[in-house]
């Protein structure tokens, strides 16, 4: 069975220099230099400064259209020209878990339009979500982003609209790390 268990591990080594972490909601993280990205089977207790947990796991809310318009277009992680990244792990108020499955959908695309919007910035940003929540972790939500320098205006352009949307009234802890391939 493939690994689905990630770990995130903050320090002073590993792939990806760390170029700015900016907290735009809620309590940040110690500042780390670094981030390296592990397999959870593989994470060694107490390496890093902190680290977070995910998991990749099943699609929530995406409609059959949209996950066929998304696979038609996306790109995978691991380019060599996408030398740029952000994590940015979020976490979502007690409304949001406290609403019903249909409602977030509505709140998530209907009113906030998240995939619609997204899906105009690929290829150019790949993405990986994973899910933390049911972990016990910090966050709810580890996402994973990367793009070349010559997107690094577009993927701003992305963030903040996503930020002025419905769905980000119920995001309550939210920290922007941006990367580089060291
Ligand atoms: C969820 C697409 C950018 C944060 C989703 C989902 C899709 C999607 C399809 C729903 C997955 C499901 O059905 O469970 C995209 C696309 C993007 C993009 C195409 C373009 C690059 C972003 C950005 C952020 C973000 C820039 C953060 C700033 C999230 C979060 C979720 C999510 C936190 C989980 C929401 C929840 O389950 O409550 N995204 N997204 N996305 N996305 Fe995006």
């Amino acid at each position: 069975m493939a690994n689905t268990l990630f770990d995130f591990v903050g320090g002073h080594s590993g792939a990806w220099k760390v170029v700015s972490m900016n907290p735009v909601a809620g309590e940040s993280l110690g500042w780390v230099s670094h981030l390296q990205i592990v397999p959870g089977t593989l994470s060694e207790p107490g390496t890093g400064v902190w680290t977070l947990r995910g998991v990749v796991s099943n699609l929530r809310y995406t409609e059959r259209a949209e996950k066929d318009a998304l696979t038609a277009v996306q790109a995978g992680l691991d380019r060599p020209e996408a030398t740029c990244a952000a994590l940015i792990p979020i976490g979502k108020t007690e409304a949001w878990w406290n609403l019903t499955q249909d409602e977030r959908r509505n709140l998530l695309e209907n009113q906030s339009h998240h995939i619609h919007t997204g899906l105009h910035y690929l290829p150019a940003i790949a993405r990986k979500l994973y899910h933390s929540r049911d972990l016990g972790e910090p966050f709810d939500f580890l996402t994973w982003f990367e793009y070349a320098p010559a997107h690094a205006a577009r993927f701003e352009e992305l963030v903040a609209a996503l930020r002025n949307t419905e769905e980000w009234k119920y995001v309550n802890r939210e920290i922007d790390i941006r990367l580089v391939r060291a």
